[in-house]
C-alpha cells in the first residue's frame, strides 16, 4: 500500500469525487488512514471515537477499501466496527497496536467487534497487536469457580460476517477470550499468534459458535483455558498446523447445557502439537441437558501430545464445578468420531478416556501411541464408547 507510485495517486485524488477524498485513491482501491480521523496513537489519548469515525467513512465507500491503523499504540475503549459496508473488500490493515483500556465499566461483552461486513479482511502488518490488558480485570472474572458470574469482555469479537480473513496478527493479554467467532459464514484465520498466561482465566485463544466453515491454519495459541472451543451450533470447521500450550487444549464443546443448542458436524483437526496442555483433543458435553442435540462426523488426526494431561478424551458427564446434578445422561449423541495417528506423551496413566453418556456410535480409534511421560505405562478408561480400534494400539484398548 505505501510504495504505490506517487504520480498515479496524485492524478487519481485529483479525479476522486469529493465524498471520498478524505481517502487516498489508487487504482480500484482506496485506503483511508486513521490519523486523518484524529487518531493520536500515543498510547494514552483515547482513540475510539477516531477510529470508529474513519471506519465509517471507509465503511461507506465503494471498491476494495483499506482502512489503515498506522503505526502507533491507540488506547481504545470497546468498539463497534459494523456493516453493512458498501465496499467489495474492506481490509482493516493493522499496523500497530490496539490497547484496551482497563476500566471494565465501560465495556459490555466485548472490546473490539467487528459486525455484519461481508469480505472483511483484518490484516497485522510489522508485529501488529490486539492487547487486552487482562491482567488489571482477572482477578474480578469468577466463572471458573462461579456457574452464575459476570462474564468479562472477550477482546475481538466477529459477528454476523459473511467471508472473513483474518492474518498475520497477535492478540495477548485478553480479558476474556482473545477472538470469539458468533454466526458467521466462511471465515479464514491464518497466522495469528495467541497469548495469555497460563494461570489466566478463561483465555480461550478461538471460541466457535453458531458457525459454517472456519478455517484456522498456521497459528500458534498460548493461553490459560480453552485453545480453540468449538461451541454449538456449527458446521464444518478445519484446523491445520496449530500449537496449543500452556492451556486447556483443544475442544468441542462444552455441549448440551442450554435450550435450543444446535448440532455440532463435520470438524476436521490436523497436525496440531499440544505441549504441556492439560487435555490434548476433548469433546465435552453436559449431563442433564434441556434440548438434544448431535456432535457428528468428526476427525483427528496426526496430533502430537508433549507431556498432557488427557491427551484423548470424550467426557459426557462434563462438570466443571463440584456439585454439578446427575439425574440424567448428557442429551447430545456424539456419533462417528475418529481420531487417528496420536503420538507423543502423557502425563497422567489414563491416556484415552471414553466417556460417553448414551452410548457413542461409531467411535473409531486408530494408530495411537501415547506413553506414560515417566516410568510406567498408560491405560485407556471407557464407559458406553463401543469403540472401534484399527492398526497399532498404545495404550490397550479397553476390554
Ligand atoms: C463420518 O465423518 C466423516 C468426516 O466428516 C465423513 O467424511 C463421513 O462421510 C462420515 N461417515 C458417515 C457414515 O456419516
Amino acid at each position: 500500500m505505501e510504495a504505490r507510485p506517487p504520480v498515479l495517486a496524485i492524478v487519481v485524488v485529483a479525479l476522486c469525487v469529493v465524498s471520498i477524498c478524505g481517502g487516498v485513491a489508487h487504482g480500484a482501491a482506496v485506503t483511508y488512514n486513521v490519523k486523518n480521523y484524529g487518531a493520536k496513537g500515543n498510547g494514552a489519548t483515547d482513540d475510539t471515537k477516531a477510529l470508529m469515525a474513519a471506519w465509517k467513512v471507509a465503511c461507506a465507500a465503494a471498491g476494495a477499501v483499506t482502512l489503515q491503523v498506522p503505526a502507533g499504540v491507540y488506547y481504545m475503549g470497546p468498539a463497534q466496527f459494523h456493516g453493512p459496508c458498501k465496499a467489495s473488500s474492506l481490509t482493516f490493515l493493522l499496523q500497530g497496536t490496539l490497547k484496551a483500556a482497563t476500566d471494565l465499566s465501560r465495556f459490555g461483552n466485548d472490546w473490539i467487534e467487528f459486525g455484519w461486513v461481508k469480505g472483511l479482511i483484518v490484516a497485522g502488518q510489522n508485529g501488529a497487536a490486539f492487547d487486552g490488558q487482562g491482567a488489571a480485570s482477572w482477578p474480578f472474572n469468577k466463572c471458573p469457580i462461579r456457574k452464575d458470574c459476570k462474564v468479562l469482555p472477550t477482546s475481538v469479537l466477529f459477528v454476523n460476517n459473511e467471508n472473513t480473513v483474518v492474518k498475520d496478527i497477535s492478540s495477548v493479554n485478553s480479558k476474556f477470550f482473545h477472538f470469539a467467532l458468533l454466526q458467521n459464514k466462511n471465515t479464514q484465520m491464518i497466522n495469528l499468534r495467541i497469548n495469555a498466561p497460563g494461570n489466566s482465566p478463561n483465555t480461550d485463544g478461538v471460541h466457535i459458535e453458531r458457525c459454517s466453515g472456519v478455517t484456522i491454519v498456521d497459528t500458534k495459541i498460548s493461553t490459560g483455558d480453552d485453545c480453540i472451543s468449538i461451541g454449538q451450533g456449527n458446521d464444518n470447521i478445519d484446523i491445520q498446523r496449530v500449537t496449543c500450550g500452556p492451556g486447556h487444549g483443544m475442544s468441542v464443546g462444552s455441549l448440551g447445557r442450554y435450550v435450543g443448542e444446535g448440532d455440532v458436524t463435520r470438524v476436521h483437526v490436523k497436525d496440531m502439537t499440544f505441549d504441556g496442555t492439560m487435555n490434548g483433543v476433548r469433546i465435552k458435553t453436559w449431563e442433564n441437558s434441556p434440548t438434544k442435540s448431535l456432535a457428528a462426523h468428526m476427525v483427528f488426526e496426526s496430533l502430537v501430545m508433549k507431556d498432557v494431561q488427557n491427551p484423548v478424551i470424550i467426557d459426557q458427564k462434563y462438570c466443571p464445578y463440584y456439585n454439578c446434578e446427575h439425574k440424567y445422561v448428557s442429551g447430545v449423541t456424539i456419533k462417528n468420531v475418529t481420531f487417528k495417528n496420536i503420538k507423543g506423551t502423557s502425563s497422567l496413566p489414563v491416556a484415552v478416556l471414553l466417556r460417553c453418556g448414551m452410548p457413542c456410535l461409531g467411535v473409531v480409534l486408530q494408530d495411537l501411541d501415547l506413553k506414560f511421560k515417566g516410568a510406567g505405562t498408560t491405560s485407556s478408561k471407557c464407559e458406553n464408547a463401543k469403540a472401534k480400534y484399527v492398526g497399532y494400539m498404545y495404550p490397550k484398548p479397553c476390554v
